[in-house]
């Protein structure tokens, strides 16, 4: 097979031979697509053919209980899925990490041992949890677009749509408890067809066993996005209902929820080749956005955005490295920084690497040609417009996302102006808990330097575009502060190459970030830090709970005074005054074509098949368990096992310290039934197409029973929010057994094997 982005990497292949490359057939098909489970019946063939034994009915059904009503939408941001009949809910360790931190302190550390609930009465309540049953889904498209007519002005249509909507909404919703049921009527195809969602909201959702995070973090941010990798990523839950089994607020006297369906559990394990499917909520992506989006992504936004973050990632990496409790302080918030750094390089490679600005390229001059061939009027200008879109969203955009990247950053600033915002809202009283949450993990060492680093490269940033900078009065505090000489040495970045060692020379001519403007901001960063970080009363525990403790109008006037809060008031102002509103009116105009454009594309390229982008509602993805080959000479294999586990293991490396007693289980071959050609398998990658929000997703076989649990995607591969290349994108998934074996032999509650039916296919 022709090796695709070789030649397109320097963007040097001639327009004919990228056309024939275009329509090779690959070696591997492409299944991609997040498919809606109402419409499974488009792709049931296909699936058929890899192997899937059940039908679209089994898939999802309104009638009968199906595999969706075993899946539940898990606080809003994961996947999670019932396996007992009794409520039991597996999801993963990272989507239940805050519930086992909140229950979690220096006497009982369940992050760090784990937990297991012994009996229901251990179970631990979740304040604020919630798992979401999608009951039934419709096509309202009808409905929601009565009363509009081509040509209608956009203000107009907007208008009708949304009172439609709410139409529809209210008349779904009758006589039920809006707290426990919810409708969603979401567009589809930017706006070309809604669906209707009928939502159930279970509120008690308990907390039942969890690994310690040596064993559900394993490989930590080394080894985050990344094949082969070792992560027992699973917690469990339990639902609890009132006693009709219904949605109930938390009580002592709920009971444990039956569900209509639960998956049955497979110890067969996985081989190559083998058919799965994910069922799950993944998030956002866009596969059919025009190529200048998917080149600001990729050559400009990306890597400044990464930029940023390795200079916040390497303060944060040298502070907690030397001290325990600054470690253990800003574990999450490194981890939550470094999750999206690191996905953000290998989407930009991937893209760089799949050639997917080229081919888009290419894919709009033959439509336009196209259109203006077959005299498609109402298509021949669609591209231009919105290329010019893009020219005018791009600099809001990149103004807008360093706002959020570089001085939203910085902790304290962040904090003075959410802090005015709740006491405005809520009352003092109220913000107390924020304040509290402030303080229990802040470090100011580390908030101080990152501030002098980000507010410089902000300036830097922006200073082709002093038009997207607050203007004068440029926080008035400054002018308190006596001007020194000049900017203090930044530390030295990690040069632009090292993330994109294979990028074409655009990469480089596109980013601002290294542009070498000698940009300094107009004050002296060093002399306002040190002002801002001594005369802060935010930055005091009992002195912003002092503030918090007058009434209303005090306390917000002496927020109001603090140096941090007008620090940032302008820059919140510009933001959300200036910035947000013209993007916002671009980003209209530009959904307006994109229904046009998804339109013409349809009638374009007819042998395709279309699928919606994720949108956070319950999709289908399937494909096949199977290896890759990220380089040359390279080959992955699909399944990783505890070997893999004992030879990571290092005592001296935090992410790489297991227990002792599973270093002792393997010692023994203490298996049990888990064991497989004489090992135990951890995690495996298949070619399911799935996006941020999939995890804790059911990975399932072709009887639908549950393999694993969807919690990541391969490096290689993190572009298949924008396309997927079926020869580098892999999930990856913690295999089942792997997650029996250490609720048996590290939990030791076997006794919950009782509930679950677990098969030998
Ligand atoms: N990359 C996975 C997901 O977005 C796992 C994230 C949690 N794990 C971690 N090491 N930070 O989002
Ligand atoms: N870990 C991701 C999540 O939290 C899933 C990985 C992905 O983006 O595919 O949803």
């Amino acid at each position: 097979m022709i090796r695709f982005y070789k030649y397109t990497k320097r963007y040097t292949v001639p327009a004919i031979l990228l056309a024939l490359l275009l329509f090779q057939p690959t070696a591997i098909q492409a299944d991609e697509g997040m498919w809606l489970p109402m419409l499974i019946g488009q792709k049931i063939e296909r699936m058929h053919e890899l192997g899937f034994q059940l039908t679209a009915e089994d898939i999802y059904s309104v009638n009968k209980a199906s595999l969706k009503d075993a899946i539940v939408h898990f606080g809003g941001g994961c996947t999670g899925e019932v396996i007992s009949p009794e409520g039991l809910l597996l999801t993963n360790h990272h989507c239940g990490y805050g519930q086992i931190q909140a229950h979690s302190s220096v006497e009982n550390d369940y992050l760090k041992d784990g937990f297991w609930a012994r009996t229901r009465a251990e179970e631990l309540p979740n304040k604020g949890l919630t798992v979401t049953f999608m009951r039934r889904m419709e096509d309202v498209t009808k409905q929601v677009l009565k009363g509009v007519k081509d040509n209608m002005d956009e203000a107009k249509r907007q208008e009708i749509i949304a009172k439609n909507i709410k139409k529809l909404t209210d008349k779904a919703l009758k006589g039920f408890d809006r707290n426990f049921y919810s409708v969603r009527i979401n567009p589809t195809y930017y706006g070309n067809q809604y669906f209707l969602y009928f939502n159930e909201i279970y509120r008690d959702v308990r907390l039942v066993g969890a690994p310690p995070s040596s064993i559900g973090k394993f490989g930590g941010d080394l080894d985050n996005w990344i094949w082969p990798r070792h992560t027992g990523d699973f917690a469990l839950f339990r639902i609890y209902a009132d006693k009709d089994n219904k949605p109930a607020e938390y009580c002592p006297d709920n009971v444990p929820y039956t569900p209509k369906y639960h998956f049955t559990i497979s110890n067969k394990g996985v081989q190559e080749g083998d058919f799965t499917m994910v069922y799950g909520y993944p998030g956002r992506t866009q596969q059919y956005v025009l190529s200048p989006a998917v080149e600001y992504l990729a050559l400009r936004s990306n890597p400044q955005k990464i930029h940023l973050r390795t200079l916040r990632l390497e303060v944060m990496n040298r502070e907690q490295a030397k001290d325990q409790s600054v470690r253990i302080r800003y574990a999450n918030k490194n981890a939550r920084v470094s999750n999206a750094w690191k996905k953000w390089q290998g989407e930009s490679r991937g893209i760089i690497n799949a050639g997917t600005i080229a081919k888009k390229k290419d894919f709009e001059e033959r439509f336009i040609q196209w259109a203006q061939t077959s005299g498609k009027q109402k298509y021949t200008n669609l591209v231009p417009r919105m290329k010019d879109l893009y020219e005018r969203l791009e600099p809001l955009l990149f103004a807008s996302e360093m706002y959020t990247e570089a001085i939203m950053a910085v902790e304290l600033l962040q904090f003075a102006d959410n802090l005015a915002t709740q006491v405005a809202r809520r009352g003092p009283e109220a913000a107390t808990s924020l304040a509290e949450n402030f303080f229990k993990d802040y470090y100011l060492p580390i908030d101080k330097e990152i501030f002098e680093i980000l507010f410089a490269e902000f300036y830097k940033a922006l200073h082709h575009t002093p038009e997207l900078l607050p203007g004068e009065p440029l926080p008035t505090v400054l002018s308190q502060v006596s001007s020194g000489k000049g900017l203090p040495l930044l530390p030295m970045h990690r040069p632009q190459a090292e993330y994109f060692r294979e990028a074409p020379a655009e990469t480089s001519a596109h980013s601002v970030a290294h542009s070498h403007g000698h940009h300094t901001p107009p004050f002296n960063m060093t002399a306002l830090a040190e002002h801002l970080y001594t005369a802060s009363a935010l930055i005091d525990k009992e002195k912003t709970m002092e503030i918090l403790s007058k009434d209303k109008d005090q306390a917000l006037e002496l927020i109001k005074q603090d140096i941090a809060y007008q620090l940032i008031e302008p820059f919140v102002q510009k933001n959300r005054t200036e910035i947000q509103p013209q993007i916002k009116e671009i980003n209209d105009q530009l959904n307006l074509l994109y229904r046009t454009w998804m339109q013409a594309i349809m009638e374009f390229d007819k042998d395709r098949v279309f699928y919606p982008d994720a949108n956070s509602t319950l999709r289908v993805a399937f494909g096949t368990v199977s290896g890759y080959s990220p380089k040359d000479a390279i080959v992955y294999k699909p399944v990783s096992t505890i070997e893999g586990i004992m030879e990571k293991d290092d005592p001296e490396v935090f992410d790489y310290n297991i227990p002792q007693e599973l270093r002792d289980i393997y010692a023994n071959r203490d298996f049990g039934p888990w064991e497989k050609d004489g090992t135990v398998a951890a995690c495996f990658i298949a070619t399911n197409h799935t996006s941020g929000g999939n995890s804790g997703s059911p990975v399932l076989n072709a009887k639908g029973h549950l393999l694993g649990l969807n919690f990541d995607r391969v490096w290689e591969g993190t572009m298949s929010d924008i396309e997927f290349d079926p020869s580098v994108c892999r999930n990856i998934s913690v295999d089942i057994r792997y997650v029996l074996f250490l609720i048996d032999k590290i939990g030791k509650a076997d006794y919950l094997f009782k509930e679950l039916d677990i098969s030998q296919e």
